[in-house]
């Protein structure tokens, strides 16, 4: 998702230096163009070679070089960069950067780019909490910049606390949201549901079904990806949650219910892709059901248990009574028989502008996996996406719904 992008890693002197090489291999997998600068300090750390390796490209060093084809690389690169991220960031950098200090390759740069620019502290826990630390962050905050919150656990010196460089996985994922998409939903708000439903059947047991979020999560990401202020309300799921989205948890098809309810009016595009229970146990026992002590009239005569259930609120209708016209509605439909049909039949039923189909049958759709088949079904037309990861199917989702949302709006 980073072809045809420039990424300027700084890298400082301190023990993290090592998790960038990280950080440089995933972004160069990304499809990035990399280019490395280190503090002489970093290499006490680390060797350019580690990096030029891993980028294909010279690591810089030193601002009076002479090896390379005429051209003031400071400023060459300062201007290339679509990003800087400085990873690690030492207390004595940070302090550099803060007061306009150009006497390296790396501050020089960092002074003379324009694009965002990054930076994730990690030192020790007396270092980063000295108030001249804290200040000098909060400058460069003041003049724009991204400063990471370390994460806290045991640090290189022995010390536990608050210091260390979040690991390269997070790294990326503030590389990403900088530059990885045109910012087109800047100024949307998104509401994504996603996972199953737990409903209780009394406080050990549940019935649940095989959604495991991964769409949501999708839709959710690729949102942020592009700019929306996304709010993603799951079901339980074994995903962590995602990076810069506003991440509510519940529970039941009731908890669903009410979380999106309450704030569905705040939305310019809804996706409902939450696996909801429609069906819930009629009555949940406080206490665990022993199962030599069923109650007497739901005891079956083979001995088994009945259970009764009954239907849940319909959230997507209850959402379309209540919608607004500029609102865009997404259901989800997964179906094994007549897909386009009985998809074409709940777009109308609930009142939506798109529903996202897929059959249980196709084989890349479905729950667990990292990709799906999904038709797009509207009033007037049927779109095949063919087999995508569900984060590109997430893309083409948002696309259509954008369409859609500036359709209303130009009426
Ligand atoms: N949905 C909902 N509230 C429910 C159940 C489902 O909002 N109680 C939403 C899902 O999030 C999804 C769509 O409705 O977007 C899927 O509906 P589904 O349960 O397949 O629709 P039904 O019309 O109930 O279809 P079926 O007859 O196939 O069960």
């Amino acid at each position: 998702m980073l072809h045809d992008k420039c990424v300027v890693l700084g890298v400082t002197g301190g023990i993290a230096a090592y998790k960038s090489a990280s950080l440089a291999s995933a972004l160069v997998k990304q499809g990035a163009d990399v280019h490395v600068i280190m503090t002489a300090n970093a290499r006490n750390f680390i060797t350019p070679i580690t990096f030029e390796t891993l980028t294909g490209n010279k690591c810089y060093i030193d601002t009076f070089d002479r090896n390379f084809k005429f051209d003031v690389t400071h400023i060459s690169l300062a201007k290339k960069a679509d990003v800087i991220m400085v990873a690690p960031a030492t207390a004595d950098f940070i302090a550099k950067a803060a007061n306009g200090i150009a006497d390296d390759m790396l501050t020089t740069v960092i002074l003379a780019a324009a694009c965002p620019k990054i930076v994730a502290p990690a030192m020790n826990t007396g270092m980063f909490f000295n108030p001249i630390t804290q200040d000098n962050m909060k400058k460069l905050t003041r003049y724009g910049f991204t400063v990471i919150e370390p994460a806290s656990g045991r640090l290189a010196c022995g010390d536990t606390g608050a210091g260390k460089m979040p690991e390269p996985d997070v790294l990326l994922q503030y590389i990403m949201r900088e530059i990885a998409r045109d910012k087109d939903l800047r100024g949307m708000k998104v509401l994504v549901t996603a996972g199953p439903t737990q409903e209780d059947i009394d406080p050990v047991r549940y019935i649940t079904n095989h959604s495991s979020g991964k769409m949501g999560q999708a839709i959710a990401r690729a949102a942020m990806l592009r700019g929306a202020e996304v709010t993603l309300i799951s079901g339980p799921t074994s995903l962590p949650p995602v990076e810069f989205v506003e991440n509510v948890s519940v529970k039941s098809s009731a908890d669903m219910q009410r979380a999106v309810i309450s704030r569905a009016g705040e939305f310019d595009m809804l996706f409902m892709s939450a696996a909801v229970a429609d069906f819930t146990p009629a009555e949940k026992a406080d206490h665990k059901v022993k199962k030599t002590e069923l109650p007497e009239d739901t005891r079956t005569e083979s001995g088994g248990w009945r259970l009764e259930l009954k239907p849940t609120g319909d959230i997507l209708r209850d959402l379309s009574e209540m919608r607004r016209d500029d609102q865009v509605i997404c259901g989800f439909a997964m179906e094994t028989e007549d897909l386009v049909e009985n998809a074409r039949g709940k777009l109308e039923r609930k009142r939506l502008d798109m529903i996202a189909a897929n059959s249980l049958r196709t084989e890349g759709a479905g729950f667990a996996g990292d990709t799906n088949v999904i038709t797009i079904v509207t009033e007037d037309t049927t779109e095949e996406l063919g087999k995508l990861s569900k984060l590109e199917a997430g893309m083409v989702l948002l696309d259509r719904a954008k369409e859609i949302f500036d359709r209303k709006a130009s009426m």
